[in-house]
């Protein structure tokens, strides 16, 4: 086991790689084998821990997670029919997250890989979801994406990003547009919780809104009129309070006028992100976009991403349902990649809040940090400052 970052040796195809995945409310372990082929997927969710709150408290998130990382990542393997011994590799994810969350999965890792002697990489986890769409789907995904392989567009839209990167066959995924506020999944929850809906938003809206009219109130499509790919939700948020302000608050409102400002939201937030990324296709020329993330979970997006693609000529590649939202099957698969490239952490990984995209961009963070210090330290000396080299002190 090394303890720094290094370069490893060659990786087996086909190897087995054990996926740890705990940056926000979900504690997940995942086996895969060769990146694509799911053998077992763990996830334990925290929904009745954060619900009265209306959102994640990030202090019982990491509670939560000590208290069942050893039996998630049990079930996982058991579910397997491995041990430990049988495995190649580990991965897990580094950043970005809460702090806290992470260092539970991150820590569990470490361990596991110093007593067993496995190689060990940190995962990016937006990197994570990206690759989701490249998994093998087994459960109930409508299109299998296992066939799907760079280039392609990669829009992301979970609670905490929202985002359009093109996907390349080689080097980082590059950004082309961003969400200037809130995400689209924040936007779910903060309407969800508007609408008197229980935390996660998202999957509570979707399901009022089949009994919705998407029609019944024309709340304004974000950044329709900008050029560029950038996405913004906190007005229409703002949107929905104020229409909601202007029909007497929330318990002046009938069941049915509830189920249409759902759908009408919905459909809101559905229509800005198709409109973005149909643009981002036309733009970049490309035949293929990977939606990830919680929000990729929504019925209503998929039906209209697929059909703008139909009218655009472009496939849009949903994965699983089940590896939209936070698993560790995505983390298990973006670790075999860089497993098989022969990156390789050591148990000087830190956890990251936030970190931009990128194969392992810790890295360059560390390095840029230990360049700042060296940098600080001349400084000091040329100025008389600091401490002369060597001197005691
Ligand atoms: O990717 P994810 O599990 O966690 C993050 O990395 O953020 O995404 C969670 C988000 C939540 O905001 C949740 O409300 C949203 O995904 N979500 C959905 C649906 N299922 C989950 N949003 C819309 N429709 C859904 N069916
Ligand atoms: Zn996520």
């Amino acid at each position: 086991m090394k303890y720094l970052h290094s370069q490893g040796d060659a990786f087996p195809d086909g190897g087995l790689v054990l996926g740890i995945e705990s940056s926000c409310d979900e504690m997940a372990a995942a086996v895969l084998r060769g990146g694509r082929e799911i053998i077992s997927s763990s996830v334990h969710g925290q929904e009745g821990v954060h619900s009265p709150y209306g959102g994640v408290v990030p202090e019982l998130a990491s509670r939560d997670h000590v208290r069942v990382v050893s039996d998630v990542v049990s079930a996982a393997l058991s579910e397997a029919g491995l041990g430990l011994s049988d495995l190649d590799g580990l991965a897990v994810t580094a950043g970005p997250g809460l702090v806290g969350s992470l260092l539970v999965g991150l820590s569990f890792a470490k361990a596991l890989a110093y007593a067993n002697d496995l190689p060990f990489v940190g995962v990016h986890h937006l990197v994570g979801h990206l690759v989701a769409a490249e998994v093998a789907g087994k459960g109930d995904g409508d299109v299998g994406g296992d066939d799907l392989a760079p280039p392609y567009v990669g829009l992301v839209v979970s609670g905490g990003h929202t985002a359009l990167y093109r996907v390349g066959i080689e080097g980082l995924p590059a950004l082309l547009g961003e969400t200037r506020d809130d995400a689209a999944g924040e936007a779910f929850d903060k309407v969800a919780k508007l609408l008197g809906l229980p935390y996660p938003g998202g999957p509570a809206i979707s399901k009022l809104a089949e009994q919705g009219d998407p029609a019944a109130v024309n709340f304004p499509r974000p950044m329709s009129k900008r050029p560029g790919f950038d996405f913004s939700y906190s007005g229409l948020k703002t949107a929905v309070s104020v229409e909601l302000a202007k029909r007497g608050g929330l318990a002046a409102l009938s069941e049915p006028e509830r189920a249409d400002m759902a759908a009408s939201f919905e459909a809101a937030v559905a229509e800005s992100l198709v409109g973005r990324a149909s643009r981002a296709m036309r733009a970049e020329g490309a035949s293929r976009i990977a939606v990830v993330g919680g929000v990729a979970a929504n019925g209503r997006l998929r039906k209209e991403m697929h059909a703008a693609g139909a009218r655009d000529g472009f496939e849009a590649v949903f994965p699983p349902m089940n590896l939209c939202t936070d698993n560790a099957v995505m983390i298990a698969a973006a670790g075999t990649r860089l497993l098989s490239r022969g990156v390789r952490d050591g148990l000087d990984l830190e956890a990251f809040s936030r970190v931009p995209i990128g194969e392992s961009p810790w890295r360059e963070q560390k390095k840029g940090r230990e360049k700042d210090q060296e940098r600080s330290q001349d400084e000091e000396r040329e100025s008389g400052t600091g401490q002369p080299v060597g001197a005691a002190s």
